[in-house]
């Protein structure tokens, strides 16, 4: 462990309507800055239930402040290996609660192709981000991240090799407990982003949330205590349910970070 400080924020919400505006007036905040600032914006988005009310926002806002969305370029965090019509295509998702309600041009969303074969669809997006992140610095201006149960995030699971991804930006990553793959960015990628957020919602991430904010960092190793931006800004947003089970205090700015 190298026993740096991890700086990052914490903001604890109301379920439901309030944590959605919230979340989305971040997300279109980093998206607009970052077409004003640098001339074009390059977001990452993640799947599963919890951001979906935030993306509709999100595209809401974008759309009445009349955001250039031919400057925004959106890729996709992980994918499950599912044609974009299948209900748990992340793709497909974000396709519905963003991508849909937005005037962004096809060509400025890199999707994961989850019907090809893993290592296909791996090959083809680390190439495809190749040629996009050299435009961008090499750095995402804006991550969006969940946590699962297990502390996952991304499909960055416990245990799993591609934790330990140091070259490449894309992983195939096998998850024994689903019994299926899935590609997914790297810590390398998410660590170099501006801009991390992570959403979490529901009393099903209490005990997970209490164990990443309260745990002893020497011993807590979670995918998700792993992300630690190498030069950006890290911010945590809950709801009351999942942060019903954290002491008073434990959501302060800092705490010393794993590995
Ligand atoms: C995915 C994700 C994953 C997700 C967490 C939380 O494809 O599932 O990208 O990392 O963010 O599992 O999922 P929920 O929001 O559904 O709880």
């Amino acid at each position: 462990m190298s026993g740096r400080v991890l700086h990052r924020e914490v903001a604890v919400l109301p379920a439901g309507n309030e944590f959605e505006y919230a979340a989305a007036e971040v997300i279109a905040a980093a998206v607009t800055s970052a077409i004003d600032d640098r001339g074009a914006c390059l977001m990452a988005l993640s799947g599963g239930r919890t951001p979906q009310g935030a993306y509709r926002r999100t595209a809401d806002f974008l759309a009445a402040r009349r955001v250039d969305l031919r400057r925004l370029h959106l890729v996709f965090v992980d994918e499950r290996m599912v044609p974009p019509g299948d209900a748990d295509s992340n793709y497909g998702m974000i396709r519905d609660a963003f991508i849909s309600r937005v005037s962004i041009p096809a060509d400025n969303v890199h999707r994961i192709r989850g019907e090809a074969e893993a290592g296909v669809a791996e090959r083809a997006y680390e190439a495809e981000l190749d040629d996009l992140f050299a435009k961008f610095d090499g750095r995402c201006d804006l991550i969006v991240l969940g946590v699962g149960e297990d502390g996952h995030t991304a499909s960055l699971f416990p245990g799993t090799d591609a934790l330990d991804e140091h070259e490449h930006k894309v992983r195939t990553v096998s998850v024994p407990s689903l019994d299926s793959r899935r590609v997914t960015l790297t810590l390398p990628v998410i660590n170099r982003a501006r801009e991390i957020l992570f959403l979490v919602t529901g009393r099903r991430k209490t005990d997970i949330v209490e164990k990443i904010f309260t745990g002893d960092p020497s011993t807590v190793d979670l995918p998700a205590t792993r992300v630690h931006p190498d030069s950006g800004t890290l911010t945590w947003m809950l709801d009351t349910d999942a942060a019903s089970g954290l002491p008073d205090g434990s959501t302060d700015q800092e705490r010393p970070a794993v590995n």
